[in-house]
């Protein structure tokens, strides 16, 4: 019988330091009063000393496997959707598997930047559908604010830190689980957001990298765009293969990047306000982290009910774009 991946729980962390929009007029010639409006973010978490991306995938993975009551050894499988991670290399998810003690499980790292989590599940739900393993964890974490230029007003507002994860067990099919995922890349879109130094084409190493941007790098309106088609095509396209129609979804959670994006999607979708999930006003843009975190706020806030249909989309850095359909 055709094995299932299904999301046995769900665990989080962010930062305990709250960074609010009041906080970056100090900084930048901006205002509170622009960034709700144009993004729909009041304040956002910022990692502290010490705090890194493994520091929080490892946080939000014990709570995840508390919740799930299954010992770090049952693991087969640790990956994590990140493009901030502690290193070059080794890998975060090594860095999350020594930290949980997974001590039976292979780790890699997935980078799809905000499409981080859809991806990571999807490549865990094909390893657990084709046998090659039983129990994942699958985590989405980003700690951005690391990154940032904070004399860029364009960027400095966007962005928070913040992780998610997910243990994900094999089950023989009951009609639950991860249905279904589409993932979609356009590299040409690449100069649209980027950090460029410290890679193999701008190496620490040589003079030569002076010139390259130490910050992340976004064209604001270009991603827009591309952001509110990306949304629109991933979910139709993914309900189109499923041979479903928007209004057979329950819960919509879209990546957390700016309300105006959220709004257009569901709108294009015909979704009224209570079946979409927005927390992009607490935590900004965690990138890898904002899906799975919104997950986790779903959950606790009684809004994901067993059988519920919850299609998640998500859109960054690549460019990459996705979704997933997931039978709750
Ligand atoms: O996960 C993927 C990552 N990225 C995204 O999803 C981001 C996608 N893009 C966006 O969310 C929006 O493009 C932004 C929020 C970044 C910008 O909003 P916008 O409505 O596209 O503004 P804009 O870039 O067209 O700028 C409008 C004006 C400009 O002034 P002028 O040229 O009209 O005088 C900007 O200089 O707003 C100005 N501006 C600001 N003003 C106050 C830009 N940033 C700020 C700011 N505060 N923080």
């Amino acid at each position: 019988m055709k094995k299932r991946a299904v999301i046995q729980a769900i665990g989080h962390s962010v930062p305990d330091k709250v960074l609010t929009n009041h906080d970056l007029e100090k900084l930048v010639d901006t205002s509170d009063e622009w960034i709700i409006q144009r993004t729909g973010i009041s304040e956002r978490r910022m990692c502290g000393p010490g705090e890194t991306t493994s520091v929080l995938s490892i946080r939000a993975a014990k709570e995840a496997l508390a919740h799930a009551k299954m010992s770090p050894a049952e693991l087969d499988l640790v990956v994590v959707g990140t493009v901030t991670g502690d290193m070059l290399f080794p890998s975060t998810s090594c860095l999350v598997q020594a930290g949980i003690g997974a001590v039976n499980a292979g780790a890699f790292d997935v980078g799809a930047a905000c499409a981080g989590f859809i991806y990571s599940l999807s490549v865990a739900t094909a390893m657990i559908e084709n046998g090659q393993v039983k129990n994942a964890l699958v985590v989405g974490a980003d700690t951005l604010t690391h990154f940032i230029d904070w004399t860029d007003r364009s960027t400095c507002i966007l962005f928070g830190d913040g992780a998610g994860a997910v243990v994900l067990s094999g089950e023989e099919d009951q009609g639950r689980g991860i249905m279904r995922t589409v993932l979609l890349a356009d590299g040409t879109g690449s100069q649209y957001i980027d950090l460029e130094i410290g890679g193999s084409r701008y190496p620490t190493t040589n003079p030569e990298s002076a010139k390259a941007r130490k910050c992340i790098y976004m064209a604001g309106s270009e991603v827009y765009r591309f952001a509110v088609n990306a949304m629109g095509e991933a979910c139709c396209r993914i309900l189109d293969e499923a041979g479903l129609s928007p209004k057979d979804v329950d819960l919509f959670v879209p990546h957390q990047a700016n309300l105006r994006i959220i709004d257009s999607a569901a709108k294009r979708l015909g979704l009224s306000e209570e079946k979409v999930f927005v927390n992009v006003h607490k935590y900004g843009n965690t990138s890898g982290g904002s899906i799975p975190l919104a997950l986790y706020e779903a959950e606790h806030e009684g809004r994901l009910q067993p059988g519920m249909l919850v299609m998640t989309v998500g859109f960054g850095a690549g460019l990459v774009w996705g979704a997933n359909l997931i039978r709750w």
